[in-house]
Order: structure tokens, then C-alpha cells, then sequence
């Protein structure tokens, strides 16, 4: 594939905490497996910070010498272009699955080491329709085989198919869930749904967590294993 770059602005949270919280999902995320190489994010509801995670984990993994690419996959609310100002004419996912370009054409390099993206492209009227279609799973297994870390970045599970959808191409999901807003219920029918899908359950991380309310025991932002639940 042939990549074009584009200049990302830096959007890290400067938190300590937050990012040691990125460094031990990335390890839990490389002991896995070797297998676990496409991985679904998603949440119940939008902002619990999904495309952050996303981002970070991206950038921990590519510092850490791993190809990584992240799929904006989100063809709902695309919040990466917009997030890092990226500036130019971007070609992305929601065009080349509705047949306007070619997949090499919207592979990007980034400024940061080892992270590569695919933008998703102007919002498309029918995004569960076009994540379904073969061009979709063929660009999965294609950058599969590239990659090290594929991570697809996904709209709210709770109420569209989209991330059921991609979970089906995928390895593995990641299901974050943001403190204090989200009900025992709805998580654990979020969890049934990326595993009918066929996918492996990960994990979940707690996001957003109030560190003046909880247990010393979990860092601040969140932490990577077994779904906590309300
Ligand atoms: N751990 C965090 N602490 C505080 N704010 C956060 C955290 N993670 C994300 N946010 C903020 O929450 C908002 C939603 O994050 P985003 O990643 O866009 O969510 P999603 O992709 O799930 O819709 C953004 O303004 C982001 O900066
Ligand atoms: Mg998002």
C-alpha cells in the first residue's frame, strides 16, 4: 500500500495517570496473544472517550516499535480530523467502501512514530450497510497482514449495529466504559453483543473514573481486565 502523510496535532492528555492506565492496557492488550491483531473499540454510549483511548493506545503501542493502524470506523461522528486538525483533502473509509477510491488511497502515515490511520470519510447515509460489505472485511484481513495492531475505533454499541458489525471482522473487542454512567445492565448487553458476533472479549476499561470517590486500588482513568460493573 502507498501512504500519503498528514500532520497530526498532539492531542495527549498530559496525565500521568491516564497514561500509565494506556501503558498497562497496552501490555494486557500484547499478552493476548499473538493472534488478538484486530481490535474493536467500542462503548455503550458516545463520549465515554472511546477515540481517546483509541489515539492512546495507537501511540503506546507504535512508540513501543508495533505497526499500528487506527480505522476511524465511526462513519456516524468522525472526531479524528476534526481532534487533531488535520488540514487537506482526506480521503476516507466511508469513500472507498462505497466505491469512490481504492484502499491504498486512504491509508495515511502520521507524524507519530509508528501510527498510521484511516480517516472515515464524509458521514454516509447507511454506515452499518456499507461496515457489512465484503470491501470492508477484505481491508481488515488486508491491513491484518500488515500491521502489527489494527484498532478500529467504532460508534456506541447500545442503540447501532455499526461496532456488532465490525466485531464480526475482528480479533478482539475492547469495551470502555465510562465511571458512574453507565448501568450493570446495559454493559453486560453490550458485552453479549460483541461476543455473538464472534469476537473475543478483551476487556473493558473504566474511563473517566472520580479518583476522590473509589478504592486507591484503580488509577485514575481506568483500568484493563474484567468488566467492572455497577
Ligand atoms: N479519561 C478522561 N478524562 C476526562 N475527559 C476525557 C477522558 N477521556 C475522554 N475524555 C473527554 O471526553 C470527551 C469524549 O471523548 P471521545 O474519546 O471523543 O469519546 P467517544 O469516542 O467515546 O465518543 C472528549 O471531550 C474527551 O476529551
Ligand atoms: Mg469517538
Amino acid at each position: 500500500m502507498t501512504e500519503s502523510k498528514v500532520v497530526m496535532t498532539d492531542p495527549r492528555r498530559q496525565d500521568y495517570f491516564y497514561e500509565e492506565a494506556i501503558k498497562t492496557l497496552r501490555t494486557n492488550v500484547q499478552f493476548t496473544g499473538a493472534e488478538i491483531k484486530t481490535i474493536v473499540l467500542t462503548s455503550c454510549y458516545p463520549n465515554e472517550g472511546k477515540s481517546d483511548i483509541a489515539f492512546h493506545l495507537a501511540f503506546e503501542m507504535g512508540k513501543m516499535g508495533k505497526n499500528t493502524i487506527i480505522v476511524d470506523a465511526d462513519i456516524r461522528k468522525s472526531s479524528f480530523i476534526k481532534r487533531f486538525q488535520v488540514k487537506g483533502r482526506i480521503e476516507g473509509l466511508s469513500q472507498y467502501l462505497s466505491g469512490q477510491c481504492q484502499m491504498e488511497d486512504i491509508v495515511y502515515q502520521t507524524n507519530f512514530t509508528g501510527v498510521d490511520i484511516v480517516f472515515s470519510g464524509p458521514v454516509a447515509p447507511n454506515p452499518s450497510e456499507l461496515l457489512g460489505q465484503e470491501s470492508f472485511s477484505a481491508m481488515v484481513q488486508a491491513l491484518r497482514e500488515k500491521y502489527d495492531y489494527v484498532l478500529i475505533d467504532t460508534p456506541p454499541i447500545a442503540n447501532l449495529i455499526d461496532a456488532a458489525v465490525v466485531a464480526g471482522q475482528c480479533d478482539g473487542a475492547i469495551l470502555v466504559i465510562e465511571s458512574d454512567a453507565v448501568s450493570r445492565k446495559i454493559a453486560i448487553k453490550a458485552r453479549e453483543q460483541l461476543e455473538v458476533s464472534g469476537c473475543r472479549m478483551l476487556g473493558a476499561v473504566l474511563n473517566k473514573v472520580d479518583v476522590k470517590k473509589t478504592n486507591k486500588y484503580y488509577s485514575k482513568y481506568g483500568y484493563y481486565g474484567k468488566t467492572k460493573q455497577k
